[in-house]
């Protein structure tokens, strides 16, 4: 293997591959491969997708079919170190030490962390509406005295949401003490039928959270570890992983000054897609969850020219590479310029004229194209289970040397050893 700098990048095994995976990172894994520039590190992230709904008996398989997917794609192991994660303990191993100096609150603003978890922002739009409550003082006798509770409550919510902490067990119990109140005054005052309504969902949210599993919200460490264990300089990852390689840079400078120089900050490498947009709604990114909107590389040509045909188109009918106004077509340019080199002003002149349904035309014979050697290679590698797992573990042999190198130097930083 050639000398140079340390590149790594894992790809979860949770289903099948979409053009956004491919053009965003594993297209890329190829290339910096095949440069020479780079000791290469790719491996199958088998722990990072246990924190997503998966059943134990598919496991197996979908490790072996990503692996497949890096091998048919080019990715070839007398040039790279290709290995699964969990053969690894120094990558848990280091994740533990890691845990221990990486704050919470740098973890809580993961916005993968927050979108998996089903969260918004609501902690501040709590804030805002307990600052807009407002009640006037009420004429009759009668309900000064429900005005005076409700001035309290507002009172308890500012101080609440002043913190910017999450409420402790004993606040939810109030709130939901002050629930029930809201509820019987809630008739009497229009104002507070929102806050009711906000309250409980409020509640809902903390339901939803405490059925959250600690292994999403620690996601961000055991990758800053994967990357970090082999002395990694660059990272190919897509536009959702720029967060995670930020938060890996601050732990990084975080263990170096307590225990001294002992890891490297890595950067990312991204391609001219980082972020391929969703074919059913161009303001998403294309993802796994939502596999309607995605064109898998294994898709047979019949199912890519109908998903590319059934694909949102914009308003208008120039093919013009335009992000702001014709995001579904840019989208499907940037995807034909990926796959057949031309640049999109070049492609903007070749469909000059043209309608939308002449690009879907010929973006879905390029893409069936462009991927059917891939589809024969894969079929023909998953026809051998055991080449695959052997492939592995070779791979994770070769890893696992540098990483207890590196586990071993951590733990005498540290004072373990
Ligand atoms: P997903 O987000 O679809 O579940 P993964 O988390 O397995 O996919 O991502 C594997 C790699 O593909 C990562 O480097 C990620 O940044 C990249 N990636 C995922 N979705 C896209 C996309 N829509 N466009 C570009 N790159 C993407
Ligand atoms: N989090 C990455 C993803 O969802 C997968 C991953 C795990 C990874 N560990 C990594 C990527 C280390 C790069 C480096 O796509």
């Amino acid at each position: 293997m050639k000398k140079g700098d340390i590149l790594v990048s894992g790809v979860q095994p949770t289903g099948k591959l979409h053009i956004g995976n491919y053009l965003g990172a594993l297209k890329n894994f190829v290339d910096l491969q095949n440069s020479g520039k780079y000791q290469c590190y790719f491996f199958i992230a088998d722990l990072h997708s246990l924190t997503g709904e998966f059943n134990p008996k598919e496991k197996q398989k979908q490790i072996l079919n990503l692996t497949a997917d890096f091998l048919a794609a080019g990715l070839d192991p007398k040039k790279s170190v290709i290995f699964q994660q969990s053969q690894i303990p120094a990558h848990s191993e280091l994740m533990w030490i890691l845990n221990t100096i990486t704050p919470m609150g740098e973890l809580e603003r993961m916005t993968q962390f927050k979108e998996k978890a089903g969260m918004g922002d609501y902690l501040l739009y709590f804030k805002q509406l307990s600052e807009n409550i407002n009640v006037e003082r009420p004429e009759e006798e009668k309900a000064w005295e429900e005005y005076e509770k409700i001035k309290n409550f507002e009172k308890y919510y500012k101080e609440l949401f002043s913190r910017e902490i999450e409420p402790t067990e004993k606040d939810l119990v109030d709130l939901h003490k002050i629930l029930n109140l809201l509820k019987n005054l809630s008739s009497t005052y229009k104002q507070l039928r929102e806050f009711s309504r906000a309250t409980n969902n409020l509640l809902d949210e903390y339901v939803k959270r405490s059925k959250t599993k600690f292994g999403l919200f620690d996601y961000p460490v055991l990758m800053a570890a994967d990357i970090i264990i082999y002395n990694a300089r660059f990272v190919p990852v897509g536009d959702d992983q720029l967060q995670h390689l930020e938060l890996t840079r601050t732990v990084v400078r975080k263990f170096n000054s307590k225990f001294g120089k002992t890891f490297i900050e890595p950067k990312a490498i991204q391609t001219e897609t980082p972020r391929v947009m969703s074919l059913a709604n161009p303001e998403k990114k294309m993802s796994k969850s939502q596999p309607e909107s995605c064109l898998f590389i294994d898709d047979s040509p019949e199912e890519i020219k109908n998903k590319i045909k059934r694909a949102v188109t914009d308003s208008g009918s120039e093919i013009k590479y335009d992000k702001k106004n014709k995001p579904a077509i840019s989208n499907l340019l940037e995807i034909y310029s990926a796959l057949s080199g031309d640049v999109i002003v070049k492609l903007e002149d070749e469909f000059s004229g043209k309608n939308y349904s002449v690009l879907k035309n010929d973006l879905a014979e390029l893409v069936a194209d462009y991927f059917s050697d891939f589809r024969k290679k894969k079929s023909a590698l998953l026809k051998n289970p055991v080449k695959l797992r052997l492939a592995l573990e070779s791979g994770s042999e070769k890893a696992s040397k540098i990483a207890n190198k590196k586990i071993l130097e951590v733990k005498k930083k540290v004072g373990l050893i």
